[in-house]
């Protein structure tokens, strides 16, 4: 799933390397940035006109935190490519203003040209970024309240479920149905129901990535686990 994915973020570079990439956080798509750093590594790809915008950050985490979204991808991937610095965007979690971050957010990826390619991991409960199931689809990066669920699968990585902030800034669903092209990566038996639900199941928001079947171009990629209900 890693490698398969791992193209479609190649083949976008090398066909246009200035091109403007929607990044996601979480364990599945740790695989798919390690072979983009190899690809890198090998001067297969380059990133040196890449820019790159994040799906989320949690609200009150400034990037150094060892939980933020800015570190993760700082670990995984920016600190392991040629990628300009400057050109990595990630919601500020430090700005306590939420309309001011989400805003600046928004309009940055507007004057970048919006997004050429979307990557999404799937989250148990439907969620995309941290839109989470709800009564409507929220259109812009706006401020969430983290559902308990996302809580709980959230708190493996710190100390205590205490410390797992609340709130996060986040791209909305129609940030993300703006891109280009979108690649959704879902893996493990865990995800099996909601990739059947979300990609085969009614557009609803109460499954958040359901909007994507009206997307033009999706792209998903997932493994034998993930996929088992779909065959
Ligand atoms: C991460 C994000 C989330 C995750 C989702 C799946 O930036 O926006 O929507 O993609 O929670 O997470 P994992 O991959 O850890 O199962």
């Amino acid at each position: 799933m890693s490698r398969a994915a791992a193209d479609v973020i190649a083949s976008r570079i090398k066909e246009d390397p200035r091109c403007v990439l929607g990044l996601a956080t979480g364990s599945t798509p740790i695989g798919l940035y390690a072979e983009l750093v190899n690809d890198c590594n090998a001067g297969e790809i380059s990133f040196g006109e890449v820019s790159t915008y994040n799906l989320d950050e949690y609200r009150g985490l400034a990037g150094d935190h060892e939980q933020s979204y800015r570190h993760f991808m700082q670990k995984h991937l920016f600190d392991l490519v040629d990628v300009d610095p400057a050109a990595t965007h990630v919601p500020d979690g430090a700005n306590d203003d939420a309309e001011a971050a989400c805003w600046d957010y928004e309009q940055s990826i507007f004057e970048a040209g919006g997004i050429d390619l979307q990557l999404l991991g799937l989250g148990h409960n439907g969620h995309i970024g941290f839109n989470e199931p709800s009564d409507e689809f929220p259109v812009n990066t706006h401020l969430v309240k983290l559902h308990e669920r996302t809580i709980e699968a959230n708190s493996r990585l710190f100390d205590h479920i205490d410390e797992v902030p609340r709130e996060a800034y986040t791209m909305g669903v129609g940030t993300i149905m703006h891109a280009a092209e979108i690649l959704v990566v879902a893996s493990g038996s865990d995800k099996a129901q909601i990739v059947y639900d979300a990609f085969f199941g009614p557009v609803t928001p109460q499954v958040p990535a359901s909007i994507l079947q009206l997307h033009p171009n999706v792209t998903v990629i997932v493994d034998e686990e993930a996929g088992a209900l779909c065959v």
